[in-house]
């Protein structure tokens, strides 16, 4: 039987990205939107086909779609809004099927066809989305503050910024070739903001165990301040996969979009991502995309009940909360070990932070000491400069 890789979300990948003489209208001499970090790497993601089925940005259908019930007006699963908010200044000088250019400092990115225009209830969107309309989850805050009008219609990326780690900047149609030439039928998808811990390195291969590849895909769009910055975290993942992964069985590839930190919703989305970069598994464990204690433990695993698995269409795996067992002599979850908390190594993320900030080096049962040290050195950089 002739192999076939896993089937994109929406059945095709869409890509955005066009050669300027392929565009529907010149860039030049259109109405100018400057547009956030948000929209950049949604744009990456558009042009890359990422996103697919998505051609462009939610017009007023989809998105009350997306809100009510996580699926877009046609019925296809899709838990995330991916807007265009802009001005009022701005909405007001276009009409219904006119072109915008969308930019970042004055480079122009990509264009946009008004093809729909609306105000959105951001308290509303905060509560469907986040599940809290508090300003003071990251998520929430971001969208408070963003313009308060949405564009909705089809985007044509021409251009696209230097990406930051290009050796490991892949498109989906390039991560599913790579997979093919290795010979993998079976990958699970990694997402992760944060440096890689022994927690994470643990459920990674018990999926290894059962699939031929892992895609470890860290985010490296806008996260919130206190989390470690992609390029500390870039060296972290070099030196781990450098000493404890074999070559042959793991890609690392970024994830160019912004963390939301939407938890159960953004976990769906995460998945359809990875399955449109060719993946068949997707770890999701505890508190996944989550923020302080606006989501249950294990909320972003119940959500994949809400859907029939062939809308979902890439195959979950979910993990126990994960630690250090000092009687065990290794990883365990409650699922595993019947030793107590005076047993078990847990660190917050604070209390990492922490440690990491006054040089302390942390527990080679939490961290592997290669990566600890880069870590350190990378925010001891960051804080002298
Ligand atoms: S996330 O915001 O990208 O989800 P993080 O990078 O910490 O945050 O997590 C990456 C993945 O590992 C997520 O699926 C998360 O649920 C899982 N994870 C993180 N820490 C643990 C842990 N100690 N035990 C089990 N799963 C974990």
């Amino acid at each position: 039987m002739v192999y076939e890789p896993i089937v994109p979300h929406g059945k095709r990948l869409v890509e955005r990205y066009f050669r300027r003489e392929d565009l529907p209208v010149s860039p030049e001499g259109l109405p100018y939107v400057e547009v956030d970090g948000w929209t950049l790497a949604d744009l990456q993601c558009l042009a890359y086909g990422a996103f697919s089925p998505l051609d462009g940005f939610l017009g007023r259908d989809d998105y009350e779609s997306v809100l009510e019930r996580m699926r877009l007006a046609d019925g296809t699963v899709w838990t995330i809004p991916i807007t265009l908010p802009v001005s009022r200044d701005v909405a007001n000088r276009v009409g219904r099927g006119e072109y915008l250019a969308l930019g970042q400092n004055g480079t122009v990115y990509a264009i946009v066809r008004v093809d729909d225009c609306y105000e959105p209830d951001k308290e509303r969107e905060a509560k469907a989305v986040y599940l809290t309309d508090e300003a003071a989850h990251p998520g929430v805050n971001k969208l408070y503050a963003r313009p308060n009008v949405y564009i909705g219609g089809p985007v044509w990326v021409f251009r696209l910024p230097e990406p930051a780690f290009p050796q490991y900047t892949f498109t989906p149609a390039q991560t599913r070739r790579l997979f093919v030439e290795r010979g993998w039928k079976t990958i699970v998808g990694f997402q992760t903001r944060n440096p890689v811990h022994r927690a994470h390195e643990y459920i990674q291969k018990v999926a290894l165990e059962l699939v031929d590849g892992l895609f470890l895909n860290p985010l490296v769009g806008e996260t919130k301040a206190d989390d470690i910055p992609a390029d500390v975290r870039m060296k972290s993942y070099e030196v781990l996969l450098e000493n404890y992964y074999p070559k042959a069985r793991v890609l690392l590839g970024t994830f160019p979009a912004a963390m939301r930190y939407a938890g159960p919703r953004e976990a769906v989305f995460h998945a359809i991502v990875r399955k449109n970069y060719g993946c068949t598994h997707f770890i999701v464990g505890r508190d996944h995309a989550g923020v302080g204690n606006y989501y249950g433990t294990y909320d972003a695993q119940r959500i994949f009940d809400r859907f029939p698995p062939e809308d979902i269409g890439i195959i979950p795996l979910f993990f126990e909360h994960t630690y250090y067992c000092r009687r065990c002599g290794q990883m365990v979850s409650a699922k595993t070990c019947p030793h107590g908390e005076a047993d078990h190594v847990k660190l917050s993320g604070t209390k990492v932070r922490q440690m990491l900030r006054e040089g302390q080096m942390l527990p080679p049962e939490f961290t592997r000491p290669e990566v600890a040290q880069v870590l350190m050195e990378g925010l001891r950089v960051k804080a002298g400069s």
